[in-house]
């Protein structure tokens, strides 16, 4: 009898380590088949069970007067205790929100929330790291699809640690250059969004960002046009694919001045043919996109000596120019830069405000994050300062819709950039076949307002 009993528990023990092994290597080799499966029922059992405490804890419920069955005090019996009674009276209750049944997302889970009364979606942003420690997963993002809902989105474990390969471009001037913490590809698309800044402290992958862009726009028929005043070091490399590439101040005054005529040029074509823009001329006239790549925008500002004021000067201008009425002659900026603060500079503040795109890389000060964000979201500033020097190439983005995200670029080496602008060299316009026919004609205020873009849509940091 004890010998059955025994082989019974064997074979139950036998039975149940080879599930939990299972289930770990089903885990281990694909985890989001296992993740739907079982995973996130059980998750959402769980959220629905808790919600009440977690939303105690974390400060989201409010009193709310409901009939309820209560216990009061009732006789004193003769023996001296108090003898309760349940009544059915009006008593003040902690409310939770209500919540949804919460859905399965690549890397976890979201539930819409009906807000109380005198809540706002900021209520909820704020609990956000007391939801995640609470529900222990990786990170709870907050947005507001209307008024009267929030939704959660919560990441079981940092999607960004390992992102996959570069998928190749499938649209003019739209590179998937990396993966946002939600699961979706971080697209730039230069016909959306113009012009973009790229900031971040040293070794946190603004450059590899640039090679991203660089292999993404290589096989597309755009040309690439370099400024490195760090004496050429980041994009001489990349030169077969390069119409232009200035590595001096004497090159990037002279490199602005044709980008400027070139605009001028595009601009009396434009009128010619009744356009606003060079996408809405035919496409046998239509001229080739630019993109311009800048590294370290602050030595374009930064004085060694006052013999190089005017030059500044100079530069400063023309690059605002561009950035004022790229977007309508199919220029576009990608700006990378360590500090892009107003300390260089009333050329940078305004620069700046047309950069409609803005990418944070891990920084060491406010400051920066501030400044390149502009007047996000204070959790933007949060998570971009909180990037650690583990995760190159993660940042915070911020985009025209007014959300941000966390995100991280593929990881390109150099050499894999440069291979690739060798394998496209061919495509390679020639600068001189480009601006042939663009003259330094003079644009006048009503020029500008003619094809001027409207102003970023980021607000600026506010003062004080
Ligand atoms: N997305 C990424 N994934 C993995 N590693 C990355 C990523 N981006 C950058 N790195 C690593 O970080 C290193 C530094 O990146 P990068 O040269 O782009 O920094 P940077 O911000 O341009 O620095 P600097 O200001 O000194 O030029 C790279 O050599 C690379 O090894
Ligand atoms: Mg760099």
């Amino acid at each position: 009898m004890p010998d059955r009993f025994l082989l019974a528990l064997l074979d139950a023990g036998v039975v149940l380590a080879v599930t939990v092994a299972g289930l770990w290597a089903w885990r281990r080799w694909h985890y989001r088949s296992f993740w739907l499966v079982v995973g996130y029922p059980l998750m959402a059992v769980s959220v629905r069970a808790t919600w009440r405490k977690v939303a105690l804890g974390c400060g989201l419920t409010k009193k709310r007067q409901r009939f309820w069955f209560t216990t009061v005090p009732g006789l004193v019996s003769s023996t001296g205790t108090v003898r309760v009674k349940r009544r059915f009276q009006r008593v003040a209750v902690d409310t939770k929100p209500w919540m949804w049944l919460p859905m399965p997302t690549r890397y976890g889970w979201r539930v819409t929330l009906h807000t109380l009364e005198g809540q706002t979606p900021d209520d909820y942003s704020a609990a956000a790291e007391r939801l995640a420690h609470s529900w222990r997963v990786h990170a709870v993002r907050v947005s507001s699809p209307r008024p009267g809902r929030v939704v959660l989105a919560a990441t079981m474990r940092d999607p960004l640690l390992r992102v996959d390969e570069i998928p190749p471009s499938s649209e003019l001037l739209k590179v998937t250059v990396g993966r946002l913490e939600t699961g979706r590809p971080w697209e730039i698309d230069f016909r959306t969004v113009p012009h973009w800044l790229n900031a971040g402290a040293t070794q946190s992958g603004k450059s590899n960002l640039a090679n991203v862009l660089i292999v993404g726009l290589a096989p597309q028929p755009v040309a690439l046009v370099g400024f490195d005043l760090k004496g050429g070091v980041e994009f001489t490399p990349y030169s077969p694919r390069l119409s232009a590439l200035a590595t001096s101040r004497a090159e990037c005054v002279e490199l602005l001045d044709d980008l400027v005529g070139l605009m001028a040029d595009r601009m009396s074509l434009c009128r010619q043919a009744g356009a606003r823009n060079i996408w809405q001329l035919p496409p046998a006239v239509r001229p080739v996109p630019v993109v311009v790549l800048v590294d370290e925008l602050a030595e374009l500002y930064l004085m060694a000596d006052k013999s190089e004021k005017d030059e500044i000067t100079k530069t400063s201008t023309a690059l605002l120019r561009v950035a004022q009425l790229g977007r309508a002659f199919g220029i576009y900026l990608f700006c990378s830069g360590q500090r892009i603060g107003s300390d260089l500079g009333p050329g940078v503040t305004a620069l700046r405000a047309q950069c409609s795109g803005r990418i944070c890389h891990r920084v060491n000060d406010p400051e920066t994050a501030t400044m390149t964000l502009g007047d996000l979201d204070p959790a933007a500033l949060v998570s971009a300062r909180a990037i650690p020097a583990e995760t190159p190439g993660v940042a915070i983005v911020a985009s025209q819709d007014g959300q941000w995200y966390r995100a991280r670029s593929f990881y390109v080496s150099e050499h894999a950039a440069e291979r690739a602008a060798r394998m496209y060299a061919d495509l390679t316009p020639s600068w001189e076949e480009i601006t042939s026919g663009a003259q330094p004609i003079e644009m006048t205020d009503d020029d500008l307002a003619q094809f001027l873009t409207p102003a970023a849509v980021i607000p600026e940091p506010r003062k004080g």
